[in-house]
């Protein structure tokens, strides 16, 4: 993870741009923070603990730069620590460093038994010390680059600073993103164009192993055989809208908020002509199967796609972890597609998992919500969902577009191999029009959220339970809980509970639950008389209509299979929200999380 930045400017003072660089890449990482920027021939290096707000801080408006690099950490090796943050400076080498390098041990200890030592828990401190060790060896930096490129295993976007060089910046990658954009005069190093908008859109991918040489009017691309590329300068030509939070206290709350318009966003190129557009959708028809790879949230949504392909479409998919499905047998198939899932396009994992289906050449859909991240540029085909951007940490808004963009998939599926009749699919398509008018009364209980939210955020433990769909949804719920509240929730399918779990229950322990399938809320309610009948306090969605006054009821509207995971996330969503509200924690970006998972 980690965001990198990297500024040269023939006249200007480029410290602004790292600050905003940074400040816009804090999504990748948010413990520590630290800038290297040349002063009076001297690099100067100031790190923090915490956010780049902290960081500012420590620079004074004096200060000022014409060449310089700086970084926010996710930590992976070593703690988030003012001496484990980056820059790291190792003899005449400055580096700050995204990615893994995965033999840093082996490095380390030929390093060590040339003399070097080390102040940090780092590997970035090793591959600040490799850099310096070739440098040293060859004095010529490229060499010490290609060097190191032979060298160093795993990930890294790096950037760096030779001392005695105000001239030249130097930029290396591998696995982890880079790009290099270019302006009148100044020339940045960054982890992501977006991050610099405000400066330039002209930019230059890098990919693996290459380098690059960074002046204030030159950018030279070479491979690590030395050899110079010419490569095809981009223009990023998508809306950068400026993101406030307006009137809302967190982004999680206003990105919850604005679900009837992102869901609506997504869905109408689909749905506003009848069965028309809903064709659209890619043909899965010459597919036997499907799988579904994705993380966390996005995972979740590949679950509720996998009930309705099996359950509906009677077509067969299978949903993996990326990271998981990395590592195992996928009996990989020119008759399965693969689906990939992901809000930022450029998690590790999920571009793994993908690369390797590429390498079989097999066929790949992806649904993404960044236009122009890595993933886009990967998949066979790339269905754009419309949520906008999200940032707050914990997914919302991604969600129900992703849902929305698999159930229409599903949909377009089930109208193609007929297990839905065209009159059955307009319904759905009408239901999927008048969405806001469903989803708008859910945002509104407010005080209901509230009140569960008082009674829970105490807690140490909360249970969430529920079958078929319900349970895939209850999934959600509890990752919901847990990332912004640190309160320990998990999700357990209803009739899984007496397996073992219910051990657990006591007194007043919540269990939340969803109900909205008629055939099964008997089971569930039975699950829950049997969690009730040991002290728990129940907080029961549903669209059925219960009474018992022991369950704290939540009610939302009859819809159809494919609109209901839309209704039932939002509940859970708000739950999780006012709570994290209540215990005081950072909604927006919660301890130990990063919007976007750039290492395995
Ligand atoms: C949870 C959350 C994460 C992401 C996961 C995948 O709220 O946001 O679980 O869903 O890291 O990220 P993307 O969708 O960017 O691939």
């Amino acid at each position: 993870m980690c965001g990198i930045v990297g500024a040269i400017s023939k006249d200007k003072n480029i410290l602004p741009i790292l600050i905003t660089g940074l400040k816009n890449l804090e999504y990748r990482g948010y413990d520590s923070a630290g800038v290297a920027y040349f002063e009076n021939n001297k690099i100067c290096i100031t790190k923090v603990t915490g956010k780049v707000d902290n960081l500012v801080q420590k620079i004074s408006d004096d200060d000022s730069s014409k060449i310089g690099i700086a970084h926010t950490r996710w930590a992976t090796h070593g703690k988030a620590t003012t001496v484990n943050a980056h820059p790291h400076k190792v003899g005449h080498i400055t580096i700050v460093h995204n990615g893994i390098i995965e033999n840093f041990e082996e490095i380390k200890e030929k390093l060590s038994q040339c003399g070097y030592s080390f102040k940090t828990s780092t590997d970035s401190e090793i591959a600040a010390a490799l850099l310096n060790y070739y440098y040293e060896e060859y004095n010529n930096i490229e060499k010490a680059i290609e060097s190191f490129m032979k060298e160093a295993k795993g990930s890294y976007a790096i950037s760096l600073l030779i001392d005695n060089d105000q001239n030249n910046l130097y930029c290396l990658k591998k696995e982890s993103p880079l790009i290099i954009a270019t302006g009148n005069n100044f020339n940045i190093i960054a982890s992501d164009i977006r991050a610099i908008l405000k400066y330039t859109n002209k930019y230059y991918i890098l990919d693996d192993f290459e380098y690059a040489k960074v002046n204030n009017s030159e950018i030279i691309i070479k491979n690590s055989k030395g050899l110079v590329l010419n490569k095809e300068l981009k223009e990023y030509t998508h809306e950068n809208k400026e993101n406030s939070k307006g009137h809302y206290k967190h982004y999680m709350l206003k990105e919850i908020m604005e679900q009837s318009k992102t869901i609506a966003d997504t869905a109408i190129p689909y749905i506003d002509d009848g069965i028309a557009s809903l064709l659209t959708m890619p043909d899965l028809t010459k597919y036997n199967a499907i799988d579904i790879v994705g993380c966390g949230t996005a995972y979740h949504a590949g679950l509720v796609a996998k009930y309705l392909f099996q359950e509906i479409t009677n077509t067969k998919c299978n949903v993996y972890l990326a990271s998981e499905y990395r590592y195992q047998n996928n009996f990989l198939s020119k008759d399965t597609l693969t689906i990939f899932i992901s809000q930022s396009g450029e998690t590790a994992d999920t571009i793994a998992a993908l690369k390797l289906v590429k390498s079989n050449n097999l066929p790949s859909l992806g649904i993404i919500n960044v236009e122009n991240s890595s993933m886009t540029f990967l998949v066979d085909q790339c269905l754009y969902t419309k949520a906008g951007s999200e940032i707050a940490v914990a997914s919302t808004k991604a969600y129900t577009a992703q849902v929305t963009m698999l159930s229409l998939l599903a949909l377009s599926h089930a109208y193609r191999n007929k297990t839905l009749k065209e009159k059955e699919v307009l319904e759905v398509l009408k239901e999927f029009k008048n969405i806001s008018n469903l989803i708008t009364p859910l945002l509104d209980k407010k005080n209901i959220y509230q009140s569960i939210a008082k009674e829970i955020y105490n807690e140490d433990d909360i249970f969430y339970i529920g079958r078929g769909l319900d349970y895939v949804l209850s999934m959600e719920g509890a990752l919901k809980l847990k990332e912004i509240s640190y309160i320990h929730s998990e999700a357990y399918a209803a009739g899984e509970l007496k397996h073992g779990t219910i051990s657990l229950v006591k007194k007043n322990t919540p269990v939340l639950c969803s109900a909205t399938n008629d055939k099964l809320n008997p089971k569930t309610v039975s699950n829950l008389k049997e969690v009730l009948a040991r002290g728990a306090k129940v907080y029961l969605i549903t669209d059925d209509s219960y009474n018992d006054p022991a369950f704290n009821i939540i009610n939302i509207p009859k819809a159809n299979i494919f609109i209901k995971p839309l209704l039932i996330v939002i509940p859970y969503q708000l739950i999780a929200y006012y709570t994290a509200d209540l215990k005081g924690t950072d909604i927006d970006k919660p301890k130990n999380l990063a919007k976007s998972v750039t290492v395995e």
